[in-house]
Protein backbone atom coordinates (compact mmCIF):
# COMPACT_ATOMS: atom_id res chain seq x y z
CA UNK A 1 0.00 0.00 0.00
CA UNK A 2 2.34 2.90 -1.24
CA UNK A 3 0.05 5.75 -0.69
CA UNK A 4 -1.01 5.31 2.88
CA UNK A 5 0.10 7.71 5.47
CA UNK A 6 -0.67 5.66 8.83
CA UNK A 7 -0.43 9.14 10.86
CA UNK A 8 -3.91 9.74 9.73
CA UNK A 9 -7.17 8.11 10.56
CA UNK A 10 -8.62 7.96 7.35
CA UNK A 11 -5.00 5.73 5.91
CA UNK A 12 -5.23 3.67 8.89
CA UNK A 13 -9.15 2.46 8.29
CA UNK A 14 -7.82 2.09 4.69
CA UNK A 15 -4.89 0.10 5.66
CA UNK A 16 -7.19 -2.24 7.86
CA UNK A 17 -10.32 -2.45 5.19
CA UNK A 18 -9.03 -6.06 3.47
CA UNK A 19 -8.10 -7.49 6.93
CA UNK A 20 -9.68 -9.13 9.84
CA UNK A 21 -9.08 -6.04 11.65
CA UNK A 22 -10.97 -4.09 9.94
CA UNK A 23 -12.70 -1.16 11.99
CA UNK A 24 -15.63 1.28 12.14
CA UNK A 25 -14.30 3.37 14.67
CA UNK A 26 -10.48 4.54 14.97
CA UNK A 27 -9.42 7.12 18.05
CA UNK A 28 -5.78 8.46 18.52
CA UNK A 29 -4.40 7.24 21.85
CA UNK A 30 -2.20 10.06 24.05
CA UNK A 31 -0.09 9.40 26.44
CA UNK A 32 3.36 8.49 23.96
CA UNK A 33 5.28 11.07 21.99
CA UNK A 34 7.21 8.65 19.63
CA UNK A 35 4.88 6.93 17.97
CA UNK A 36 1.28 6.85 16.17
CA UNK A 37 -1.05 4.78 18.43
CA UNK A 38 -4.64 4.17 17.72
CA UNK A 39 -7.58 2.09 19.16
CA UNK A 40 -9.31 0.11 16.77
CA UNK A 41 -13.23 -1.21 17.45
CA UNK A 42 -13.33 -3.84 14.78
CA UNK A 43 -16.33 -4.58 12.40
CA UNK A 44 -16.06 -8.45 13.26
CA UNK A 45 -14.50 -9.75 16.65
CA UNK A 46 -10.96 -11.61 16.31
CA UNK A 47 -10.66 -14.00 18.52
CA UNK A 48 -13.47 -13.11 20.26
CA UNK A 49 -12.05 -9.36 21.04
CA UNK A 50 -13.81 -6.28 19.78
CA UNK A 51 -10.99 -3.66 20.20
CA UNK A 52 -6.76 -3.77 19.52
CA UNK A 53 -4.16 -0.96 19.80
CA UNK A 54 -2.92 -0.70 16.70
CA UNK A 55 0.75 1.09 17.09
CA UNK A 56 2.56 2.56 14.06
CA UNK A 57 6.07 3.56 13.85
CA UNK A 58 7.10 6.31 11.54
CA UNK A 59 10.60 7.37 10.55
CA UNK A 60 10.56 10.22 13.05
CA UNK A 61 8.98 11.15 16.54
CA UNK A 62 5.25 11.62 16.01
CA UNK A 63 5.26 14.18 18.69
CA UNK A 64 7.79 16.24 16.48
CA UNK A 65 5.42 16.74 13.47
CA UNK A 66 8.08 14.64 11.56
CA UNK A 67 11.13 17.16 12.65
CA UNK A 68 13.25 14.58 14.69
CA UNK A 69 14.17 11.37 12.78
CA UNK A 70 14.02 8.54 14.65
CA UNK A 71 14.67 4.43 13.18
CA UNK A 72 12.12 2.16 12.64
CA UNK A 73 14.15 -0.41 13.37
CA UNK A 74 12.93 0.37 17.36
CA UNK A 75 9.82 -1.39 16.35
CA UNK A 76 10.91 -5.13 15.94
CA UNK A 77 12.94 -4.05 19.52
CA UNK A 78 9.62 -4.22 20.88
CA UNK A 79 7.77 -6.78 19.01
CA UNK A 80 10.42 -9.47 20.05
CA UNK A 81 10.60 -8.50 23.74
CA UNK A 82 6.89 -9.06 23.39
CA UNK A 83 7.29 -12.30 21.82
CA UNK A 84 9.77 -13.31 24.51
CA UNK A 85 7.67 -12.30 27.45
CA UNK A 86 5.53 -14.94 26.13
CA UNK A 87 8.02 -17.57 25.87
CA UNK A 88 9.54 -16.72 29.47
CA UNK A 89 6.26 -16.09 31.45
CA UNK A 90 3.17 -18.15 31.88
CA UNK A 91 0.36 -15.75 31.06
CA UNK A 92 -2.07 -15.69 34.36
CA UNK A 93 -0.23 -12.91 36.50
CA UNK A 94 -2.33 -9.96 37.89
CA UNK A 95 0.67 -8.58 35.25
CA UNK A 96 1.75 -9.12 31.85
CA UNK A 97 1.82 -7.44 28.75
CA UNK A 98 0.25 -7.26 25.28
CA UNK A 99 -0.23 -9.68 23.08
CA UNK A 100 1.03 -9.32 19.17
CA UNK A 101 -1.42 -10.04 16.87
CA UNK A 102 0.06 -8.66 13.88
CA UNK A 103 3.56 -6.97 13.30
CA UNK A 104 3.95 -5.66 9.34
CA UNK A 105 7.55 -5.07 8.79
CA UNK A 106 7.21 -2.86 6.09
CA UNK A 107 4.56 -0.67 7.13
CA UNK A 108 5.93 -0.34 10.42
CA UNK A 109 2.46 -1.76 12.35
CA UNK A 110 2.17 -3.81 14.99
CA UNK A 111 -1.37 -5.05 16.15
CA UNK A 112 -1.58 -5.31 19.73
CA UNK A 113 -4.36 -6.63 23.12
CA UNK A 114 -5.83 -3.77 24.57
CA UNK A 115 -5.06 -3.70 27.91
CA UNK A 116 -8.79 -2.18 28.68
CA UNK A 117 -10.86 0.67 27.05
CA UNK A 118 -11.49 1.28 31.02
CA UNK A 119 -6.95 1.25 31.78
CA UNK A 120 -5.47 4.44 32.78
CA UNK A 121 -1.54 5.12 33.27
CA UNK A 122 -0.03 4.76 36.78
CA UNK A 123 0.62 8.25 36.06
CA UNK A 124 -2.55 9.33 35.60
CA UNK A 125 -4.03 7.41 37.87
CA UNK A 126 -2.21 8.66 40.93
CA UNK A 127 -2.92 11.92 39.51
CA UNK A 128 -6.93 11.15 38.76
CA UNK A 129 -7.33 9.46 42.37
CA UNK A 130 -6.82 9.02 45.73
CA UNK A 131 -5.61 5.29 45.99
CA UNK A 132 -6.16 2.71 48.95
CA UNK A 133 -3.84 2.06 50.92
CA UNK A 134 -3.90 -1.72 49.87
CA UNK A 135 -4.45 -0.88 46.16
CA UNK A 136 -1.39 1.21 45.95
CA UNK A 137 0.69 -1.76 47.57
CA UNK A 138 -0.47 -4.07 45.69
CA UNK A 139 0.50 -2.61 42.40
CA UNK A 140 3.77 -1.34 43.43
CA UNK A 141 4.67 -4.92 44.82
CA UNK A 142 3.26 -6.47 41.33
CA UNK A 143 5.51 -4.27 39.31
CA UNK A 144 8.39 -4.53 41.92
CA UNK A 145 8.03 -8.56 41.65
CA UNK A 146 7.47 -8.08 37.44
CA UNK A 147 11.04 -6.10 37.28
CA UNK A 148 12.55 -8.55 39.07
CA UNK A 149 11.43 -11.41 37.12
CA UNK A 150 12.82 -9.83 34.08
CA UNK A 151 16.01 -8.59 34.91
CA UNK A 152 16.42 -12.45 36.66
CA UNK A 153 16.17 -13.94 33.03
CA UNK A 154 19.58 -14.35 32.17
CA UNK A 155 19.76 -16.71 34.85
CA UNK A 156 17.55 -18.86 33.26
CA UNK A 157 19.79 -21.52 30.91
CA UNK A 158 16.80 -21.03 28.20
CA UNK A 159 17.49 -17.25 27.85
CA UNK A 160 19.40 -15.51 24.76
CA UNK A 161 19.90 -12.20 24.99
CA UNK A 162 19.63 -11.82 20.75
CA UNK A 163 19.17 -8.39 19.22
CA UNK A 164 18.90 -7.23 22.97
CA UNK A 165 22.49 -6.76 22.71
CA UNK A 166 22.38 -4.67 19.77
CA UNK A 167 19.85 -1.85 20.58
CA UNK A 168 22.48 1.09 19.74
CA UNK A 169 19.59 3.15 19.10
CA UNK A 170 18.11 2.40 22.43
CA UNK A 171 21.47 2.34 23.60
CA UNK A 172 22.59 5.89 22.27
CA UNK A 173 18.56 7.32 23.00
CA UNK A 174 18.93 6.32 26.87
CA UNK A 175 22.11 8.09 27.38
CA UNK A 176 21.54 10.89 25.40
CA UNK A 177 17.99 11.79 27.34
CA UNK A 178 19.66 11.94 30.62
CA UNK A 179 23.13 11.70 31.07
CA UNK A 180 23.84 13.16 27.71
CA UNK A 181 22.02 16.54 28.98
CA UNK A 182 22.57 16.78 32.56
CA UNK A 183 25.54 19.08 32.51
CA UNK A 184 24.11 21.56 29.30
CA UNK A 185 20.76 21.26 31.65
CA UNK A 186 22.41 22.71 34.59
CA UNK A 187 25.13 24.89 33.05
CA UNK A 188 22.37 27.23 31.60
CA UNK A 189 23.63 26.23 27.85
CA UNK A 190 20.11 24.38 27.15
CA UNK A 191 18.90 27.73 27.93
CA UNK A 192 15.62 26.16 29.45
CA UNK A 193 13.10 29.11 31.17
CA UNK A 194 12.91 27.42 34.55
CA UNK A 195 16.75 27.59 35.05
CA UNK A 196 17.37 30.69 34.51
CA UNK A 197 16.87 34.61 35.77
CA UNK A 198 19.04 33.77 37.39
CA UNK A 199 21.18 30.86 36.81
CA UNK A 200 20.95 27.71 39.14
CA UNK A 201 24.43 28.49 40.17
CA UNK A 202 25.22 24.93 40.97
CA UNK A 203 29.29 24.61 42.83
CA UNK A 204 32.14 23.68 40.66
CA UNK A 205 32.86 20.70 42.89
CA UNK A 206 29.29 19.28 42.43
CA UNK A 207 29.04 19.74 39.10
CA UNK A 208 32.45 17.80 38.15
CA UNK A 209 31.44 15.03 40.09
CA UNK A 210 28.15 15.04 37.63
CA UNK A 211 30.30 15.51 34.92
CA UNK A 212 32.57 11.91 35.39
CA UNK A 213 29.47 9.83 36.77
CA UNK A 214 27.65 11.05 33.11
CA UNK A 215 30.72 9.77 31.54
CA UNK A 216 30.78 6.50 33.19
CA UNK A 217 27.40 5.62 33.18
CA UNK A 218 26.89 6.68 29.44
CA UNK A 219 29.97 4.39 28.78
CA UNK A 220 28.18 1.48 30.74
CA UNK A 221 24.20 1.76 28.85
CA UNK A 222 26.43 1.21 25.94
CA UNK A 223 28.73 -1.87 26.76
CA UNK A 224 27.01 -3.53 29.54
CA UNK A 225 25.64 -6.86 28.24
CA UNK A 226 23.93 -9.43 30.25
CA UNK A 227 21.12 -7.96 32.15
CA UNK A 228 17.43 -8.07 29.97
CA UNK A 229 15.84 -4.67 30.66
CA UNK A 230 12.97 -2.36 29.82
CA UNK A 231 14.64 0.52 28.99
CA UNK A 232 11.87 3.04 28.92
CA UNK A 233 10.25 1.67 32.86
CA UNK A 234 8.13 4.75 33.66
CA UNK A 235 4.43 4.96 34.80
CA UNK A 236 3.43 6.48 31.80
CA UNK A 237 3.88 3.52 30.35
CA UNK A 238 2.28 0.70 32.28
CA UNK A 239 -1.77 0.45 32.37
CA UNK A 240 -3.38 -0.29 35.00
CA UNK A 241 -7.22 -1.68 35.60
CA UNK A 242 -9.19 -1.31 38.86
CA UNK A 243 -12.86 -2.78 39.81
CA UNK A 244 -15.09 -2.24 42.52
CA UNK A 245 -15.39 -5.56 44.61
CA UNK A 246 -19.25 -4.76 44.38
CA UNK A 247 -21.24 -1.75 43.43
CA UNK A 248 -19.85 1.39 46.16
CA UNK A 249 -17.43 -1.44 47.75
CA UNK A 250 -13.90 -1.71 47.76
CA UNK A 251 -11.85 -0.51 44.98
CA UNK A 252 -9.17 -3.04 43.97
CA UNK A 253 -6.45 -3.90 41.43
CA UNK A 254 -7.55 -6.03 38.55
CA UNK A 255 -4.40 -5.91 36.53
CA UNK A 256 -1.44 -3.99 34.95
CA UNK A 257 -0.17 -4.23 31.34
CA UNK A 258 3.73 -3.35 30.81
CA UNK A 259 3.70 -1.45 27.42
CA UNK A 260 6.40 0.23 24.96
CA UNK A 261 9.26 -2.09 24.56
CA UNK A 262 11.10 -0.13 21.93
CA UNK A 263 14.47 0.90 24.15
CA UNK A 264 14.54 -2.74 25.36
CA UNK A 265 18.07 -3.72 25.63
CA UNK A 266 21.06 -5.80 27.25
CA UNK A 267 21.40 -2.50 30.29
CA UNK A 268 21.74 -1.42 33.84
CA UNK A 269 18.95 -2.52 35.64
CA UNK A 270 19.33 0.35 37.96
CA UNK A 271 18.03 2.47 35.08
CA UNK A 272 14.63 1.20 34.85
CA UNK A 273 14.24 1.00 38.61
CA UNK A 274 15.55 4.78 38.73
CA UNK A 275 13.37 5.98 36.56
CA UNK A 276 10.51 4.35 38.13
CA UNK A 277 11.07 5.71 40.94
CA UNK A 278 12.13 9.23 39.56
CA UNK A 279 8.51 9.54 38.37
CA UNK A 280 7.04 8.11 41.44
CA UNK A 281 8.98 11.20 43.08
CA UNK A 282 7.92 13.74 40.47
CA UNK A 283 4.00 12.80 41.52
CA UNK A 284 5.06 13.61 45.15
CA UNK A 285 6.27 16.77 44.60
CA UNK A 286 4.30 18.37 42.06
CA UNK A 287 0.96 16.28 43.81
CA UNK A 288 1.21 16.58 47.13
CA UNK A 289 -2.08 15.55 47.73
CA UNK A 290 -1.04 12.33 46.36
CA UNK A 291 2.53 11.52 48.84
CA UNK A 292 1.54 8.84 50.47
CA UNK A 293 0.29 6.41 47.58
CA UNK A 294 3.47 7.33 45.82
CA UNK A 295 5.63 6.38 48.38
CA UNK A 296 3.19 3.01 49.23
CA UNK A 297 4.22 2.44 45.89
CA UNK A 298 7.85 2.97 45.70
CA UNK A 299 8.25 1.05 48.67
CA UNK A 300 6.29 -2.16 48.08
CA UNK A 301 8.09 -1.36 44.91
CA UNK A 302 11.84 -1.64 46.00
CA UNK A 303 11.03 -4.03 48.58
CA UNK A 304 9.13 -6.88 45.92
CA UNK A 305 11.87 -6.13 43.74
CA UNK A 306 14.97 -6.65 46.39
CA UNK A 307 14.30 -10.62 46.16
CA UNK A 308 18.33 -11.15 46.31
CA UNK A 309 19.39 -9.20 49.09
CA UNK A 310 20.69 -6.04 49.72
CA UNK A 311 22.67 -4.53 47.08
CA UNK A 312 24.86 -1.68 47.46
CA UNK A 313 25.80 -0.94 43.68
CA UNK A 314 22.62 -0.99 42.70
CA UNK A 315 21.43 1.40 44.67
CA UNK A 316 23.81 3.87 43.98
CA UNK A 317 22.86 3.52 39.78
CA UNK A 318 18.89 3.78 41.09
CA UNK A 319 19.71 6.53 43.03
CA UNK A 320 21.54 8.56 40.52
CA UNK A 321 19.32 7.90 37.82
CA UNK A 322 16.35 9.07 40.24
CA UNK A 323 18.13 12.69 40.22
CA UNK A 324 19.35 12.24 36.30
CA UNK A 325 15.98 12.12 35.32
CA UNK A 326 14.86 14.86 38.07
CA UNK A 327 17.65 17.20 36.49
CA UNK A 328 16.80 16.08 32.74
CA UNK A 329 13.16 15.87 32.29
CA UNK A 330 11.72 17.89 35.12
CA UNK A 331 12.16 21.39 33.18
CA UNK A 332 11.07 19.75 30.20
CA UNK A 333 7.92 18.04 30.34
CA UNK A 334 5.64 21.39 32.45
CA UNK A 335 5.37 19.61 35.80
CA UNK A 336 4.48 22.59 37.44
CA UNK A 337 5.96 26.11 38.38
CA UNK A 338 9.34 27.83 37.96
CA UNK A 339 10.10 28.18 41.98
CA UNK A 340 9.21 24.11 42.34
CA UNK A 341 10.73 23.11 39.17
CA UNK A 342 14.13 24.24 40.43
CA UNK A 343 13.79 22.96 43.77
CA UNK A 344 13.34 19.47 41.84
CA UNK A 345 16.21 20.06 39.91
CA UNK A 346 18.44 21.19 43.11
CA UNK A 347 17.37 17.75 44.38
CA UNK A 348 18.23 15.90 40.89
CA UNK A 349 21.70 17.04 42.16
CA UNK A 350 22.11 16.05 45.25
CA UNK A 351 20.91 12.42 44.60
CA UNK A 352 23.69 12.38 41.45
CA UNK A 353 26.29 13.46 43.99
CA UNK A 354 24.76 11.36 46.55
CA UNK A 355 24.76 8.54 44.12
CA UNK A 356 28.51 9.04 43.48
CA UNK A 357 29.95 10.03 46.79
CA UNK A 358 27.21 9.40 49.54
CA UNK A 359 28.04 6.96 52.46
CA UNK A 360 26.40 4.19 53.39
CA UNK A 361 24.06 5.62 56.06
CA UNK A 362 23.17 8.49 53.01
CA UNK A 363 22.22 5.52 51.40
CA UNK A 364 20.39 3.29 53.35
CA UNK A 365 18.16 6.54 54.03
CA UNK A 366 17.35 8.07 50.50
CA UNK A 367 14.44 7.18 48.41
CA UNK A 368 16.12 3.75 47.57
CA UNK A 369 16.87 2.64 51.06
CA UNK A 370 14.65 -0.41 50.14
CA UNK A 371 17.00 -1.89 48.04
CA UNK A 372 19.71 -1.66 51.06
N1 LIG B 1 -2.02 -2.14 24.30
C1 LIG B 1 -2.52 -1.01 24.77
N2 LIG B 1 -3.69 -0.98 25.46
C2 LIG B 1 -4.19 0.18 25.92
N3 LIG B 1 -3.62 1.38 25.75
C3 LIG B 1 -2.46 1.43 25.06
C4 LIG B 1 -1.87 0.24 24.54
N4 LIG B 1 -0.74 0.59 23.89
C5 LIG B 1 -0.63 1.92 24.02
N5 LIG B 1 -1.67 2.44 24.72
C6 LIG B 1 -1.87 3.87 25.06
O1 LIG B 1 -1.18 4.65 24.12
C7 LIG B 1 -0.12 5.38 24.75
C8 LIG B 1 1.12 5.37 23.86
O2 LIG B 1 1.57 4.04 23.66
P1 LIG B 1 3.09 3.66 23.79
O3 LIG B 1 3.23 2.22 23.43
O4 LIG B 1 3.61 4.04 25.14
O5 LIG B 1 3.73 4.56 22.65
P2 LIG B 1 5.00 5.53 22.60
O6 LIG B 1 6.09 4.65 22.13
O7 LIG B 1 4.64 6.59 21.60
O8 LIG B 1 5.23 6.08 23.98
C9 LIG B 1 0.08 4.71 26.09
O9 LIG B 1 0.55 5.62 27.07
C10 LIG B 1 -1.30 4.20 26.42
O10 LIG B 1 -2.07 5.23 26.99
MG1 LIG C 1 5.16 5.24 25.85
Amino acid sequence: MPDVDLATIADVRKYLSDTPFASHTISALAGGSANFTYRIHLKNPFQGKETFVFKYAAPYVAASGGKMALSVERQKFEVEALRLFRKMHADDDVITVPAVYLFDEEAHVMILDDCGTDARTLKQLVIDEALPQIVAEEIGAAIGRFLGRIHAWNKNVSFDMGIFSNNEVGKMISALVTYGRLISTLSGRDNIAALADPGLDIPEGKLAVISKLAETRSFEISNTAEVFTHGDFWPGNIMVSLRRESEGGTLRLEKLCVLDWELAKAGLRGLDIGQFCAEMRLLQRFYPSRQEEASMIMRSFLLAYRGSGPDEALARVAIAHIGAHLVAWTPRVHWGDKEDTRKTVVEGVELLVGGAEGTLAWLKGSLVGNLM
